[in-house]
């Protein structure tokens, strides 16, 4: 949900390629329009334009801008239409001051009111021009002081950072509930929505707190609080290299995503597996043995595909460790009145580790006297830093904005969970040592699986001109019909619909022709016979089929049009593998349809607004 970054350095380096650099790497988090200024000879110069920031890159190529110190964005807009002159930076009435925001200010308007009676004059509909004004419309002598007094003011959500045409090579920064972090170079300091816009030049990070402001300038860095209290921040090394941020020869990011999940899975699993007890080391989720055994309901909280990510996983934790579980869209838990039973365990579960649904909801579960944690690929997110503690997945950046191998990494990561809660509660060591020695067999099995994608590319010009799509699966795998259906939907933009397969009857049948593709996932399990029946019903009244089943299942060549055979694996953890097919269905599908996978359009990878 937009991308911000700044930079400022001692002269020997121009800002303009460092920003336009950082945004082509935060665009996934917005992408309707772009924007630059520059402290130059001439004051703050902005430039900006709707569109992607190839536009604005074209635009600078031709006409430099020249300085040292700058600011940059790249927008998902929520206040106004996306165009250019919604665009951030925005700029208060005389340019002095130039500004970019993340978030959303929610008493926009009866500022914007006030403001406008006081003689400012507004250029943009957007709620973030209403900062700019405000800060000019407040004293003090230097720019950190004026930011300080003018969000005094504010209520909502926002990452901004400024520049004073008065104080060159300044950079001032705030934080309240939307990602930023400090880059801190040889004499030059950056800003940024995350790492991987700054990595190329540095890969030591601080990350902000809610309520911090900071302070940059050629000269160093520092961080305040609203009483301009010195606060000391860490400054953390970022662990992974450019290469995870970088396309290697892949089409796209989604691409490269799902054929890395091998290691992925393999990173997510790495050294907590412990064979011969048959159970999980997961010292970071901070739970003592007293703690696991006093858990009586696990509440899962997430969005998106972390949200069925939280449906595989209750399945998994219930069978496991004999643990009543629920799994909540943050959106809706956070606005329920909290009935808290004690003994309850909510997992927040969250790829980003920013989305703003699941943050709240997380602080809503820990006001009402519940333990939190959060499973998180983003290290030093908020999630993570604000939860009790947790399991990171170490899956890498995700910069597809459709999320891939996050979803694996946190199947596995809740099956370590539930490993971890399943010695306390009861289940034998024999079942917890083979269900060990299966987890540890899936970054094979998930190579294995991978394999299917000449089939699924052929498969998918069968399907990419189709105008609708069921996927229905059962127990474990309805979630990944779920998921199979979303991830065509949002990179396809074909209209697909997931549901338990036994519920096709109650609506869906209604839409089956011989137009309607209807993706099927029969694991062998117990409800491996209801899914075949189900099946029958759907070839009775046309409908094409695609299956996917493992090897070693009954053969569906009958029934369906299509099979897809995936390895056999426990039928707890089959959900990590049928959801491959499906992703790279996903893809080929809205490759041949031609569609930007990975900036399908509306959407955004990292939702900080609500
Ligand atoms: C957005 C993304 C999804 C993601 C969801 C939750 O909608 O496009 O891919 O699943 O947010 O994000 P999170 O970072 O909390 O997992």
């Amino acid at each position: 949900m937009c991308g911000i970054i700044g930079y400022t350095g001692d002269g020997r380096r121009q800002a303009a390629p460092i920003l336009l650099r950082g945004l082509e790497r935060l665009e996934y988090r917005g992408y309707d329009s772009a924007g630059l200024a520059i402290q130059t000879d001439r004051g703050l110069v902005t430039r900006k334009l709707a569109g992607r920031v190839g536009g604005l890159r074209s635009s600078v190529e031709r006409l430099p801008l020249p300085g040292a110190c700058g600011i940059a964005h790249t927008r998902w807009a929520t206040h106004g239409a996306p165009t250019t002159c919604n665009a951030h930076p925005h700029v208060d009435c005389d340019e002095r001051f130039a500004l970019v925001h993340n978030g959303i200010i929610e008493n926009a308007d009866v500022l914007r009111a006030a403001l406008e009676r006081a003689g400012h004059t507004f250029r943009t509909e957007t709620d973030t021009e209403t900062l700019v004004h405000l800060i000019e419309d407040s004293p003090g002598d230097t720019l950190e002081v004026r930011v300080i007094s003018a969000l005094e003011h504010v209520v909502g959500t926002y990452g901004i950072a400024v520049m004073s045409a008065d104080e060159p090579g300044k950079i001032v920064v705030a934080r309240q509930g939307s990602p930023v972090l400090l880059g801190i170079g040889d004499d030059e300091y950056f800003v940024a929505s995350d790492a991987s816009a700054i990595l190329e030049h540095t890969r030591s990070v601080v990350h902000l707190d809610d309520g911090d402001i900071a302070v940059l300038t050629t000269d160093g860095y520092h961080v305040i609080d609203r009483e301009s209290h010195v606060q000391l921040r860490e400054v953390n090394d970022v662990t992974w290299d450019l290469e995870a941020i970088e396309l290697n020869g892949y089409a796209h990011f989604m691409q490269k995503e799902i054929a890395e999940q091998p290691e992925t899975v393999r990173s997510t699993l790495r050294g907590r597996l412990m064979f011969e007890e048959g159970l999980a080391r997961l010292n970071g989720l901070n739970l003592s043995p007293e703690d696991c055994a006093a858990i009586q309901h696990i509440t899962i909280v997430g969005c998106g595909t972390s949200w069925h990510a939280g449906l595989v996983g209750r399945h998994i934790i219930e069978a496991l460790a004999q643990i009543p579980v629920s799994v909540e869209y943050a959106s809706e838990y956070r606005y329920r009145r909290q009935v808290t039973r004690p003994g309850t365990l909510v997992v927040a579960i969250s790829q980003s580790g920013e989305t703003a649904d699941t943050l709240e909801a997380m602080r809503a579960a820990r006001a009402a006297g519940s333990r939190v944690v959060g499973l998180v690929n983003v290290v030093g997110s908020t999630i993570a830093r604000e939860a009790d503690g947790g399991i990171y997945l170490h899956a890498g950046p995700e910069i597809g904005v459709a999320s891939t191998k996050a979803f694996t990494s946190q199947i596995v990561a809740l099956a370590l969970l539930g490993l971890y809660l399943s010695s306390h509660h009861g289940l034998p060591l024999a079942e917890r040592q083979e269900l060990a020695r299966r987890l540890s067999q899936l970054p094979g099995l998930v190579a294995r699986t991978l394999e299917l994608e000449p089939q699924v590319r052929v498969l998918a010009e069968h399907f990419a001109q189709a105008p609708n799509a069921l996927y229905l699966g059962r127990g474990v795998n309805f979630p990944v019909a779920l998921e199979g259906a979303l991830k065509l939907k949002e990179i396809s933009y074909i209209h697909a619909e997931g549901y338990p397969a036994a519920e096709m009857k109650h609506g869906p049948i209604a839409l089956i022709d011989a137009n309607m593709p209807v993706v099927f996932v029969a694991p062998a399990d117990e409800v491996y016979s209801k899914v075949v029946s189900n099946m029958q019903e759907v070839r009775a009244r046309g409908g094409r089929i695609i299956a996917i089943t493992p090897e070693g299942n009954g053969d569906l060549g009958t029934l369906a049009d299509h099979q897809l055979r995936i390895p056999a694996t426990a039928p707890l953890l089959s959900s990590i593998l049928s959801v491959i097919p499906l992703q790279l269905l996903a893809y080929h599908v809205a490759v041949l349809r031609g569609c930007d996978v990975d900036r399908p359009r509306n959407l955004a990878k990292s939702v900080t607004v609500e």
